[in-house]
């Protein structure tokens, strides 16, 4: 099976590269680059790269032609996260354990940081080898899983939820949009490559990914909960301090790790409909549960 270390080393590196190849072309603002790279290759557990690996690997797909689909998503997820901590959302400090670009660099670099990593998202996958209608397809994917419809659309509703009481229906709706879009694209970028895929298969990857999209976020939400700063890398409370609505907000903690597991069981269960070689994909699947950062 599939090294998740080897992948992790291998989407440093293709990310690593990148950023190169940027430099000598043109005669970028220093410090916005500095602020990208710090963002960019700071670490993180590149979850949303394993996703596209792992699906990559079920589907025989070759993981160089992947590797364009997991650095794209892995820049829109870096991008995601320096605009999460801006003092206009959530205010945070600490990042993967290392200051939040807003308080390495200034405010307006992390926030043209963030808005060069996006554009720079689509710069790779336009680059991806395949043929000119697959890639567009995979550039449609991704837009619109990053933008209103999808993650800032999500994001948005996330804070207009502080401070205010809302259901498990809308809750649900902001995870999926938040966090869950993202994470669809990991996979439905794949599957959109293989020909050789039914629309009844294709679906199917698809409703794993949704399932597997909530537990993360559910995930995330607990361990703000039940785990510390230390050991997240980020500030542990930052939800309850910002008044968030999350799922150990809304249903207390024993109830909010059974939703997760629910819903990794059904991503299990669609992945099985789905394919039967995925050991890789349930596997990770299996880490969304006992993750602890
Ligand atoms: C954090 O994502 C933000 C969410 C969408 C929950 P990750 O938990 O994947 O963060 P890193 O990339 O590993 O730091
Ligand atoms: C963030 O959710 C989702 C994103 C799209 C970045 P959170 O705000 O809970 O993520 P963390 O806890 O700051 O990583
Ligand atoms: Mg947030
Ligand atoms: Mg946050
Ligand atoms: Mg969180």
């Amino acid at each position: 099976m599939i090294q998740y270390s080897q992948l992790q080393a291998r989407i440093d590196a293709f990310l690593s590269h990148f950023l190169k190849q940027y430099r000598q072309q043109s005669a970028a603002c220093q410090r916005l680059e500095n602020a990208v790279r710090y963002t960019l290759l700071a670490g993180g557990k590149r979850i949303r790269p394993l996703l596209v690996y792992a699906t990559a690997d079920s589907l025989q797909v070759n993981l160089d032609n992947a590797d364009y689909l997991a650095a794209a998503i892995e820049m829109i997820h870096a991008y995601s996260l320096i605009h999460d901590d801006l003092p206009a959302m959530d205010n945070d400090d600490l990042r993967r354990g290392q200051p939040t670009c807003h308080i390495k660099f200034d405010e307006a670099t992390a926030i043209l940081a963030g808005d060069s990593l996006q554009a720079m998202a689509f710069d790779v996958l336009s680059q991806t080898p395949a043929e000119a209608h697959k890639v567009v397809k995979l550039i449609h994917n991704l837009a619109t899983a990053c933008g209103m419809n999808g993650m800032a659309g999500g994001q948005s509703l996330d804070l207009q939820a502080e401070n205010t009481a809302i259901n498990l229906d809308q809750l649900q709706a902001i995870h999926s949009a938040k966090t869950g879009a993202l994470l669809v694209a990991c996979v439905t970028m794949v599957t959109s490559m293989c020909d050789h895929l039914n629309e009844a298969q294709k679906l199917a990857y698809q409703k794993f990914a949704e399932h597997f999209g909530i537990a993360f976020q559910i995930t995330d939400d607990i361990l703000d909960v039940t785990s510390n700063t230390e050991q997240l890398g980020k500030p542990a409370g930052s939800d309850e301090s910002l008044h968030k609505s999350t799922y150990p907000s809304l249903l207390g903690i024993k109830q909010a790790q059974q939703k997760a597991l629910l819903h990794i069981n059904a991503a299990k269960d669609f992945l099985n409909q789905a394919n039967a070689n995925n050991r890789a994909l349930l596997s990770l699947t299996d880490y969304v549960l006992v993750r602890n950062h």
